[in-house]
């Protein structure tokens, strides 16, 4: 079986690495071959500006190069089934990084291609960006089991991302979410069950309450397009202005994956001020991604040459 990146999960034990790993990459402006000779395939059913071009400009730093296809364009538009794409994607190609609806497609392009895939964005989850968020904090703060991370707004993609990696890394996380715009219910239960130090409230000031770190995202996510009016609504007061971040930890510092709708969920003087290290986070999808893909392909060089070379006598 290929080496898939489809939850933060998916990393088991190396996930600490991998971050030490993103830290080398970032310092000594990494290069390498290990893609030489391989085509990865960006699958994209959804807009991208930041996950598009850090993994294109990461794949052709580590020596390989890409296609970039939409339904738009391909017969996925006409209505080829899935099943049937992934299996000509993998005919001619090395990796696929999806961005798309449900994980439940990544999981099928998974089941189908042959090939690794690497999910660049779901209405479940967005786990390549908060493990480069992750990454971000920890370049700050290595002790990461003594961090708060506070998450103000949308029980979004993002935040059900967070909460997986507040699983793995050991961090602490209070959420504060609306009513009826919680995480994923039964994710949040089963990180709970697993000893995660994951709490949800409606309260956005007992979130931050001695966070070190503020998350928000946007209020209505891709595909919500037409809830907009009714989500400003109900997400007033859940968004993140230099009051809130003072109710946080001295020092704490302000992180949104963008992008950002200044005015709505985080005010333009927190956005642009000192505590925002959002454009950090940004060039960090770069260097993890590259470290991720490492992960995943240093693998799937192994694995192609175990089935390929004969057996020992
Ligand atoms: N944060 C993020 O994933 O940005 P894009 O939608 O621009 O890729
Ligand atoms: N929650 C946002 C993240 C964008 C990177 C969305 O899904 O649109």
């Amino acid at each position: 079986m290929p080496r898939h990146f489809i939850r933060i999960r998916d990393l088991g034990s190396d996930a600490r690495t991998l971050l030490v790993r993103a830290g080398e990459i970032k310092k000594s402006r990494f290069r390498s071959e290990l893609l030489r000779g391989k085509t990865i395939v960006l699958l994209f059913e959804k807009a991208s500006t930041r996950t598009r071009l850090s993994f294109e400009v990461g794949i052709r730093r580590l020596g390989g190069q890409c296609i970039f296809m939409t339904p738009l364009e391909s017969q996925l538009g006409r209505s080829e089934p899935l099943e049937d794409t992934a299996r000509v994607i993998g005919r001619y190609n090395d990796g696929i990084v999806v961005r798309t609806f449900s994980e439940e497609k990544v999981r099928k392009l998974a089941e189908y291609s042959g090939v690794p895939v690497i999910n660049a964005l779901t209405d479940q989850g967005h786990p390549c960006q908060v493990l480069s968020d992750v990454f971000t904090m920890y370049e700050r703060r290595p002790d990461l089991e003594k961090v708060k991370v506070a998450w103000v707004g949308d029980g979004n993609n993002m935040a059900n991302s967070f909460i997986e990696a507040a699983l793995v890394f050991g961090f602490t996380l209070v959420l504060a979410c609306p009513h009826g715009y919680g995480p994923d219910p039964s994710l949040l239960s089963e990180v709970q069950a697993a000893g995660a130090a994951v709490t949800l409230t409606d309260s956005p000031r007992e979130a931050v309450a001695g966070a070190h770190f503020v998350n928000t995202d946007v209020w209505a996510s891709m595909g919500q397009e037409a809830e907009q009016k009714a989500r400003e609504h109900a997400f007033q007061g859940f968004f993140v202005d230099d009051a809130l971040m003072s109710a946080a930890a001295p020092g704490a510092l302000f992180m949104h994956c963008l992008p950002a709708h200044k005015g709505e969920e985080v005010s333009f003087d927190v956005f642009e001020g000192p505590a925002s290290i959002v454009f950090d986070q940004a060039e960090n999808r770069l260097h993890m991604q590259m470290a991720l893909m490492e992960w995943v392909f240093t693998e799937e060089t192994a694995r192609t040459q175990r089935s390929i070379s004969p057996k020992s006598a």
